[in-house]
């Protein structure tokens, strides 16, 4: 087969730039090694930025994302037992960010590209890439069916952090960055309606908690564990004494609580690789870069991604020019750092490492006592999390 674009990896990122290209008129193939079911059911991110509503929007998929997304124009930032609430929407001239499952849009998303008629193969046995320091990089999928060779224009790499893309790259053209954070979150759904109708992320002298949601009647919340811990030693019993403790306010505010419906750990890392691309072979979303969760940065960088990869490959297969892939990388490291610098701001700003001294306690409770009585010093996290513009 001849297709102009193989999309290796069906999360958000792979999708949504299938989608977008389909807009353009650009044909292309997406391929995933796991179920669709498996891809629709993980429970991952759910802030998006304004950035990311406005996008989804202009390109016809606000329908469920406006009706059933939950606009937030504020946060809270909790410690020493209070909440301080930062109006996001003032701070920012009117931005704000929208709770939205990532597996909702997922399912918006296969569903637009389904009724495109596009191809997406979920189910691959193996998946691998060759060529690719020629003009026609291939794409081989192996199903149930047989095996396929697809020679591609382009191959797009959103197959995730332990996706193939970036492993077929040879090591001696990129340069890695990297840095593990030593903590861990659970995180937990539950059958609750939110306590709060906007986030709370809290420092506690056990750790950070983060009260999130998923719509009125489904609670998401978040815990910090030592690295390396392990999810049987956290009983539902255990996961909301700590809660509580954590997340209880000296006004008498606490979660609400209800079965617990799904629960998981997640590492947090941080890693950028550079340049974001080899020969015809460019990687967007988690494949090029992974953040710390505390800024909820990740699937919106992926979506920041694949928007500037679309106007690229749009740009060359209707004028010829290519400096707009050429320019693919630069400009999407300068926004993935930026969000990284934001991310790892977030994470050292509310979590409790392990060992801290007394001086540490008492630095970190400076920097969100000044953080919530200074004006600038909100306007700087509300202008992050609501998320820059598109460049
Ligand atoms: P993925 O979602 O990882 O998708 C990659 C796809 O590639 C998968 O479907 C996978 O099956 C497939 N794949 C893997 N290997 C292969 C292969 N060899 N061949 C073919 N396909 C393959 N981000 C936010 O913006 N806001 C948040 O609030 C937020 N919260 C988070 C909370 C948690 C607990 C976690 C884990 C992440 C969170 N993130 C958040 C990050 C966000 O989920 C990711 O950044 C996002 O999923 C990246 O999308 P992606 O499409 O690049 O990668
Ligand atoms: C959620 C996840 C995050 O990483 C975050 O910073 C805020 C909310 C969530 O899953 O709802």
């Amino acid at each position: 087969h001849r297709i102009p674009v193989g999309i290796v990896g069906a999360g958000p990122a792979g999708l949504l730039l299938g989608h977008l290209l389909q807009r353009a008129g650009i044909e292309s193939i997406t391929v995933d090694i796991r179920s669709e079911h498996h891809v629709i059911e993980r429970v991952r991110a759910g802030v998006l930025e304004q950035t990311t509503v406005d996008l989804l929007r202009d390109v016809g998929l606000g329908g469920r994302l406006t009706n059933e997304g939950l606009r937030h124009e504020g946060l809270y930032l909790a410690f020493g037992g209070v909440r301080h609430r930062l109006d996001l929407a003032d701070l920012t001239g009117g931005r704000a960010i929208t709770v939205y499952g990532q597996n909702e849009i997922v399912r918006d998303l296969i569903e637009a590209r389904r009724a495109a008629g596009d191809w997406i193969l979920f189910d691959a046995e193996h998946v691998a890439l060759t060529h690719l320091d020629t003009e026609q990089p291939r794409l081989q999928v192996r199903t149930a069916d047989g095996e396929e060779t697809f020679v591609c224009d382009y191959i797009a790499g959103c197959d995730g952090f332990h996706g193939i893309s970036r492993a077929s790259i040879p090591s001696s053209a990129l340069r890695v960055y990297e840095q593990v954070h030593a903590y861990t979150w659970l995180g937990v759904l539950a059958q609750a309606a939110p306590a709060s109708q906007e986030l709370v992320y809290c420092l506690h002298d056990d750790g950070f908690a983060l009260l999130s949601m998923r719509s009125t009647s489904i609670t998401r919340l978040y815990l910090q564990c030592p690295p390396d811990e392990r999810l049987d030693a956290w009983p539902d019993e255990r996961i909301w004494r700590e809660l509580r403790i954590r997340l209880q306010m000296r006004d008498g505010w606490v979660p609400n609580e209800g079965p617990i419906l799904q629960k998981g750990l997640t590492g947090m890392r941080s890693f950028v690789i550079e340049p974001m691309c080899f020969g015809r072979l460019f990687l967007a979303g988690d494949a090029a870069h992974i953040v710390p969760p505390t800024g909820a940065k990740g699937l919106n960088l992926a979506v920041a991604d694949v928007w500037r990869l679309a106007r690229a490959l749009d740009e060359h297969y209707r004028t010829g020019s290519d400096a707009a892939l050429d320019a693919y990388s630069d400009a999407g490291l300068r926004r993935t750092w930026r969000a990284q610098r934001f991310s790892c701001w977030m994470t050292s700003l509310l979590h409790r490492p392990e060992g801290a001294t007394d001086f540490d306690r008492r630095r970190q409770r400076a920097d969100l006592e000044y953080l919530v009585h200074s004006r600038a010093a909100m306007t700087s996290l509300a202008e992050n999390y609501v998320g820059f513009p598109l460049d």
